[in-house]
């Protein structure tokens, strides 16, 4: 690969699910994956020391998108790509079953409040992906200083009847490097390790596999004036919702700003409705992309049948 120093983060909206990690790392490798790399010391040490394999990082913080790639970058690394986006939604839709052989996730925020306990990757969900992409025989390693979120983890695991060799180890991994681990241990806490190596199979359900089209529905006429008055409407379905932020005009385009929640997986993206010869179209707006999910879908047709006369 000869890449320029922002070429190492994949934008993987406007890519085929799960993706070819073959084609994109050109070779075939063993892949190792990290959620939440913050500065990216971790997986760039393992990327160094076993330049055989190939890893994947997943990060939510752009600041930290931006660092790794220059560590990346400077440090002659061919084997690594990083993603913005959610984690958990990384590894259940980039990996098919049975292709990961590592899994980290180092000092993961806690979210204590119980208010915020559905952004935690101690969740049932999160454990089956772990079960589904995971190979058998593969391990994933959790370190915190938060003891009761390593436990949960463990106790998830354990119920899921798909890991063995379940350990949690007090002060394992010193040597991690990472900014989080420094800040922790200089306070003179305890960081805690689980390490679990799969044992059985669990599949999980995709949302976005097989969608090969842009979501988009022509209709004849449209209401200018429920199109303009969708600004700020929340719409609710089982799976998810949406909220239309901001309605933009000009002549004969419209756009909509939207922000959708499913399952605490949050998009934000266009649709815009167009006037073409013989009618209109509503489309999810291919200058701000998005994963096209079942409430990405839902919110084009719903936008659609509301402004449609
Ligand atoms: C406490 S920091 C730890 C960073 C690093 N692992 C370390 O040990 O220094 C947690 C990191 O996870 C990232 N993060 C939080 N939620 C995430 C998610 N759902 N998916 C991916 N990254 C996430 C945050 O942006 C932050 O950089």
């Amino acid at each position: 690969m000869n890449l320029g120093v922002f070429s190492y983060c994949i934008d993987a909206r406007k890519l085929p699910l799960p993706i070819d990690w073959k084609g994109l790392f050109n070779r075939e490798a063993e892949l190792v994956v990290e959620l939440g790399f913050g500065n990216g010391e971790f997986l760039i040490e393992l990327a160094k020391r076993d330049p055989s394999r190939n890893y994947i990082g997943f990060e939510t913080s752009l600041t930290s998108i931006v660092k790794i790639q220059k560590k990346i970058h400077y440090g002659g690394l061919n084997n690594v790509l990083v993603f913005m986006v959610d984690g958990h939604f990384g590894l259940r839709e980039f990996f098919e079953d049975n292709s990961v052989q590592e899994i980290y996730i180092n000092f993961p925020c806690p979210w204590p409040k119980k208010a915020h306990a559905e952004r935690r990757f101690t969740n049932q969900a999160f454990v089956t992906t772990v079960a589904a992409v995971l190979k058998k025989g593969g391990v994933f390693h959790l370190t915190s200083d938060v003891e009761w979120y390593v436990h949960d983890m463990a106790s998830l695991m354990e119920e899921s009847g798909c890991f063995g060799e379940t350990s949690i180890l007090t002060n394992d991994r010193i040597v991690l490097g990472t900014r989080y681990e420094r800040k922790w241990l200089s306070q003179g806490k305890v960081s805690y390790t689980l390490n679990a190596v799969k044992t059985d199979h669990r599949t999980v359900e995709r949302w976005t596999w097989g969608e090969t089209t842009v979501p988009h529905v022509h209709v004849k006429d449209v209401d200018r004036q429920k199109l303009l008055g969708l600004k700020e409407q929340v719409f609710k379905h089982e799976r998810g919702v949406f909220v239309v932020k901001d309605v933009y005009t000009s002549e004969n385009e419209y756009l909509l700003r939207i922000v959708s929640n499913e399952s605490n997986f949050q998009q934000r993206y266009f649709i815009s409705v167009e006037k073409k010869p013989g009618g209109w179209l509503v489309k999810l707006d291919p200058d701000a992309f998005a994963y096209r999910t079942f409430i990405v879908k839902f919110s084009v047709k719903k936008v659609a049948e509301v402004i449609s006369t």
